[in-house]
């Protein structure tokens, strides 16, 4: 069935000029084209289509004000701003009900690669009833210890932009935000930025207060699901999940950008969790139950209560926001890396690796070499179909190393492991567990220079 579009814009040059850019696209997509907000909602009305692309600035209602509607009132449709104007204030004001930001003149490959994406994203939701569903989620929701951490240091007069940073990268919905807003077109970069860090050193101090304060962007998860959603060992996993995932990753490889991608593939590895806790409350806690009950891997009682895993919505996410392939990859399959066709080491592999390590870890099972016996969740058919069968002691190595650096001991059988290798027992304050962390020596380790650390060796070339 051909991808049905809405284009929205008050200058009739710029539609004409549309028409003519797409009439080569005319078997695979359907379009039609509404001069202004009135125009295209009663088009909406009466007829369905699956992306809406519209102008920003508009007289009477504008880009941002109509994507809100359509978000309220047809949340399946995939979002995108096309706009001519480079007024900061603009851009900030969509990425709210956007997903993503196009810069007029836009080339036509451009267009079609960001609409094509987003169409191939959809089918990540392999059973069509999580379609409607998932697609009306749309944010992966913070920590709000870190939240208030981060709005007491935005608040401070000398506000540090390295302390924001620090602040943003422990958190996986604040990290996956600034990745969004700093590789969408408006920024223009060459290549994407894949590191939370660097991704606030290039907005700012001033625009991240402004997504903080004036756009509330980012929204923090709610009291009611924290407990039995376990955010604390969330938050801890996933921490660990990205050190790690760098570590296994520099056995492999010197490229900074795919040790960045590993660390922030590894962060956020978990976001659909947030984003279906958030959404689908009920549901999703009698998932995590029967899980524990039945003794399932989490995965496969998700695709059982819900048609999809939290790998799939967070993958869907991320991807519609426009962060890179190889992030997106690793959260679509890391529950089942057998799944991607991909045959190399990918960052797939090292998120893997880590978090199959990392719950392992917690478990407080011994980890035998060269097997997955002692290290379960760990895909073997994976492994051996990459030929790295023999790089798992290596890995294992390296993850262990790092973890001792950053003084972690390893599991707890009698509650949830805190970075800094304390024992949080069950309903203590989360609070003191984050501000705690944030001098411990996972911090730390995050922070020091690659060439600083100790591991071991990397593979040979
Ligand atoms: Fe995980």
């Amino acid at each position: 069935m051909p991808i049905r579009i809405l284009f929205v814009d008050d200058e009739t040059n710029v539609l004409d000029g549309l028409r003519r850019m797409l009439r080569s696209m005319r078997n695979e997509w359907e379009t039609a084209f509404a001069p202004g907000g009135a125009e295209a909602l009663a088009l909406l009305e009466t007829q369905a289509f699956d992306v809406i692309v519209s102008d920003m600035r508009m007289p009477r209602m504008d880009g941002a004000q109509l994507l809100n509607e359509v978000r309220e009132r047809w949340p399946h449709m995939v979002r995108i701003i096309l706009s001519g104007h480079s007024d900061y204030e603009m851009i900030l004001k969509s990425i709210g009900p956007s997903h993503q930001y196009l810069t007029k003149p836009c080339e036509p490959t451009l267009l079609r690669r960001t609409i094509d994406r987003a169409v191939a994203l959809s089918r990540l939701l392999s059973d069509v009833r999580a379609r409607p569903i998932v697609s009306m989620m749309d944010n992966i929701p913070s920590m709000p210890t870190l939240y208030a951490d981060l709005v007491a240091e935005l608040q401070r007069s000398d506000s540090s932009l390295q302390r924001v940073g620090e602040i943003i990268a422990q958190d996986v919905g604040m990290t996956a935000q600034v990745l969004r807003l700093v590789n969408s077109a408006y920024f223009g970069l060459r290549q994407p930025i894949n590191n939370p860090s660097a991704a606030v050193t290039y907005l700012g101090i001033s625009t991240v207060t402004a997504l903080v304060m004036t756009l509330h962007l980012f929204q923090q998860v709610p009291p009611t699901i924290r407990g039995w959603l376990e955010i604390d060992r969330n938050w801890a996993h996933g921490m660990r999940t990205a050190v790690m995932a760098r570590a296994v990753a520099e056995c492999e490889t010197k490229d900074r950008r795919f040790l960045d991608d590993a660390f922030t593939a590894g962060l956020i590895h978990d976001a659909g969790r947030l984003t279906l806790g958030t959404n689908l409350s009920e549901t999703y806690r009698k998932c995590l139950e029967g899980a524990r009950r039945s003794g399932v891997p989490i995965a496969v009682a998700e695709r059982r209560y819900l048609g999809v895993t939290h790998g799939e919505v967070g993958a869907y996410l991320i991807g519609l926001w426009g962060l890179p392939n190889s992030i997106v990859e690793a959260l679509a399959h890391h529950p089942d890396p057998s799944a991607c066709v991909h045959p190399e080491f990918s960052t797939l592999t090292a998120v893997h690796v880590a978090c199959t390590f990392e719950n392992a870890r917690h478990a407080g099972t011994s980890v035998e070499e060269n097997g997955s016996q002692g290290w379960p969740w760990l895909d073997m058919a994976y492994i051996q179909r990459l030929g790295l069968t023999g790089r798992l002691p290596v890995w294992r190595e390296s993850c262990e190393a790092i973890m001792e650096a950053a003084g972690e001991e390893g599991s707890s059988e009698s509650g949830t492991p805190s970075p800094g290798g304390r024992l949080e027992t069950a309903g203590a304050d989360d609070h003191a567990a984050a501000s705690a962390a944030r001098h411990d020596g996972l911090q730390r380790e995050l922070n020091r220079p690659l060439s600083d650390r100790t591991g071991p060796s990397r593979r040979a070339a």
